[in-house]
């Protein structure tokens, strides 16, 4: 990919390269520069009067959701927010391994957003797949998702969608594979955290929000978004099929950013 000076446009103070029709590309020098560019991206849909926010747990976005909770305390409203988190495993909500959980201690217990506004799948759900249809169902009642925050697994992975995905999946119940369970203990200690199901949305509901914004650091993420970007689009590596949604922008570092150079 050329990322000589030609390719680099202005884009909201950022300096993004266009990869494909709708997906643009963000360099941050490190990871804390990524963090501020996600938050200043996440907060402009914020400063709305109502949005509907698809959130992502993980390492990756603790950074923005600090830098989030730091503009809340100087005064960025939360009061029009709504969020639907994309992925939940099978524990219940206050464990300290939830996804739910995850986003009390980084993000929702510092802001204002109302707690009617935070929405969750139910891991422990009796019927899981009934579930998982009323929460699409209630990302449908809120008008769909505006922005759709992602992170990226080395394998490709979004939500928890790994690599053979069909891309017409819905929010559904998955087994998380030993491999995938090692990454997402990445912001939770050991992989012993991590059940072996979870219920996430799906690839096609991810590519029904309006925008997504999707985040990765470091070398590890480095060939994943080579591949999502450049690579054939493929449901071995999940990610690829963004080079198919119209408005995708991904924020990498540096360091990720080496695959391609
Ligand atoms: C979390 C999620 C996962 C992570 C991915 C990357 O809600 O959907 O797909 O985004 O596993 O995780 P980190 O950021 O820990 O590398």
């Amino acid at each position: 990919m050329d990322l000589g000076p030609s390719a680099i446009q202005k884009f909201w103070g950022f300096n993004f390269i266009r990869v494909g029709l709708g997906i643009r590309l963000v360099v941050a020098e490190d990871y804390e520069e990524l963090s501020r560019m996600a938050s200043q991206y996440l907060a402009d849909f914020i400063r709305r009067p109502r949005v509907v926010l698809g959130l992502a747990t993980g390492a990756t976005p603790i950074g923005t959701y600090r830098e989030l909770v730091r503009m809340y305390r100087e005064g960025l409203d939360f009061g029009g927010v709504v969020t639907f988190n994309l992925d939940e495993f099978a524990l219940p909500p206050d464990h300290p391994a939830s996804c739910r959980r995850f986003m009390e201690e980084h993000l929702f217990r510092w802001v204002n957003i109302k707690r009617e506004n935070i929405h969750f799948l139910d891991g422990m759900a009796e019927d899981p797949r009934g579930e998982c249809e009323r929460y699409e169902e209630e990302i449908r009642r809120e008008g769909g998702i505006d922005l759709q925050l992602l992170g990226i697994g080395r394998d490709g992975h979004i939500a928890l969608n790994g690599p053979g995905t069909p891309f017409d999946s819905r929010t559904r119940p998955v087994s998380l594979p030993d491999r995938m369970r090692s990454e997402l203990a990445r912001s939770l200690g050991s992989p012993d955290e991590v059940p072996h199901w979870g219920l996430t949305v799906g690839i096609a509901t991810i590519m029904e929000a309006k925008e997504i914004l999707l985040l990765a650091s470091g070398e590890e993420k480095a060939e994943a978004v080579a591949k999502a970007l450049e690579g054939p689009v493929t449901p071995e590596l999940p990610a690829s099929v963004l080079q198919l949604h119209p408005r995708c922008t991904f924020i990498v570092d540096r360091a990720c950013a080496s695959g391609f150079r």
